[in-house]
């Protein structure tokens, strides 16, 4: 029996991998243009990073993390986010010296051992960015904006949901105010619930029961118990949003999945996916460095995109843009001696940037044209016996029919230059 890929692990063919480089292009195009850097960091982390950052009592770090002890019985775990790792590269290697902002961002697999369905898998891919050394709200809106910006031009329509969390200072009250209300309550929630309202409080309004959910309609919000720093910074937001012209709606009872997070959060959601809602989310984290070690008082904030759920959309909306892969030219060559003449003539074509493919066997001529078919190609280059004979090729436009007969006397550079002209004359 052949062995089958690991549930929850998807492979990415070779025709759905334009659509994966498309997303990926438009998203780093962005970045660069708001200032981001690239920074790679390593699949395996000490289960130690994990566990300080989301928190001990998330539903990540509580059940869904692949955790093993290695060789040397130290506990590792495959990453299930991006944001503790690029803040522990950032406080490991000092960046903040380098330059007092940074601004970065990663793109790569995460591994959540969760269970799969349309839109969540166990190992999935982020585009994930980190804004460190700044806490002005007007950073918040600009992040935001950058994130609408690259659905805007993934032709994706999206709704940004945003919240404040409070901050260290005045999310006790809240939780106080919350733990009340749940003990009240007790006898109407799930088990989950009455456990996380000991635990971690704040992670009950995030339950999927809906019979738990009706009764958190009633329950405190935490934009009503905000402290006055943490108030003026939410109002900042959205008048910042207001200005870039960023369409929002306050949803008092998003919490998010991982504790770290202070202040603004925000999920850009959308109901074309059923139940994974989110294409993207993420939020400030002002204590996470510190907590992690780092400088006291290193404001953060950023977010991460799930790429599988806009690849999903993409094919959904069928929103155009996305490239065709082709090829300009296919090099149909018959029989020994004119494949030897083709041969290093497609070399010196690729090496002067076009986009050829060839048959190396010199199949007959109607395996070849249909190849060309299959590869797109724009043009063919048509080389037999005869066209050697006569010492002239015949080039065809694939979408016009339209022949030309080029020479094939002189050095291949010569005929090189002919095929490249012919080819990139079209394009402009
Ligand atoms: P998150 O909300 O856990 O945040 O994930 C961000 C996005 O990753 C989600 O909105 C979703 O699109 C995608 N995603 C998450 N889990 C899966 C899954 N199992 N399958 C497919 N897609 C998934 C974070 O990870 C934070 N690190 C974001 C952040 C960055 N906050 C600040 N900086």
């Amino acid at each position: 029996m052949s062995i089958q890929a690991l549930k929850g692990f998807k492979d990415i063919l070779p025709d759905e991998v334009g659509i994966w480089q498309h997303i990926e292009a438009t998203a780093r195009d962005i970045f660069h243009r708001f200032g981001f850097t690239e920074i790679r960091v390593p699949i395996l982390e000490k289960t130690e990073l994990f566990a300080r950052s989301i928190g001990e009592a998330t539903d990540i770090v509580e059940k869904e993390m692949y955790s093993f002890s290695d060789r040397n019985g130290d506990s590792i775990t495959m990453r299930p986010e991006g944001t503790a790792s690029v803040l522990r590269s950032f406080i490991e290697h000092g960046l903040q010296a380098k330059l007092p902002v940074q601004r970065l961002y990663t793109i790569g697999p995460m591994f959540r051992h969760e269970r799969p369905q349309k839109g969540r898998l166990r190992q999935f891919h982020q585009m994930s960015v980190e804004v460190l050394g700044l806490d002005h709200p007007r950073l918040d809106a600009e992040l935001i904006a950058m994130g609408w910006l690259i659905l805007e031009e993934l032709g994706l329509t999206t709704t940004l949901q945003i919240n404040s969390l409070g901050c260290p200072a005045c999310r006790p009250a809240y939780k106080e105010a919350l733990v009340a209300f749940l003990a009240g309550r007790k006898e109407h929630i799930c088990e989950d619930c009455q456990r996380r309202s000991l635990s971690n409080p704040l992670r009950v309004l995030d339950c999927k029961s809906s019979h738990c959910q009706e009764q958190y309609v009633a329950a405190p919000a935490i934009i009503d118990h905000l402290c006055q720093g943490c108030a003026d910074h939410f109002s900042q937001t959205k008048a910042s949003l207001d200005l870039l012209a960023v369409p929002y709606t306050v949803n008092p009872f998003m919490v998010r999945g991982l504790d770290y997070y202070t202040r603004t959060t925000f999920e850009l959601v959308t109901d074309a996916l059923g139940a994974q809602s989110a294409v993207g989310a993420g939020g400030r984290y002002d204590g996470l460095v510190e907590q992690l070690g780092g400088a006291k008082n290193m404001p953060g904030i950023g977010f991460a995109m799930g790429m599988e759920r806009l690849v999903l959309l993409l094919n959904q909306q069928n929103a155009d843009g996305c490239p065709e892969t082709t090829t300009d030219l296919f090099v149909a060559a018959l029989g020994e001696e004119a494949t030897v003449r083709a041969f290093p003539l497609v070399h010196l074509l690729r090496r002067k940037g076009l986009q050829v493919a060839m048959d190396l066997e010199g199949k007959s001529l109607k395996s070849q044209m249909k190849q060309a078919d299959r590869a797109k190609a724009r043009f063919a280059l048509i080389l037999g016996e005869e066209e050697l004979t006569k010492g002239e090729a015949v080039l065809r436009d694939m979408t016009s029919k339209e022949q030309q007969q080029v020479p094939l006397a002189g050095p291949p550079e010569a005929l090189c230059a002919i095929l490249v002209a012919a080819v990139t004359r079209t394009e402009q």
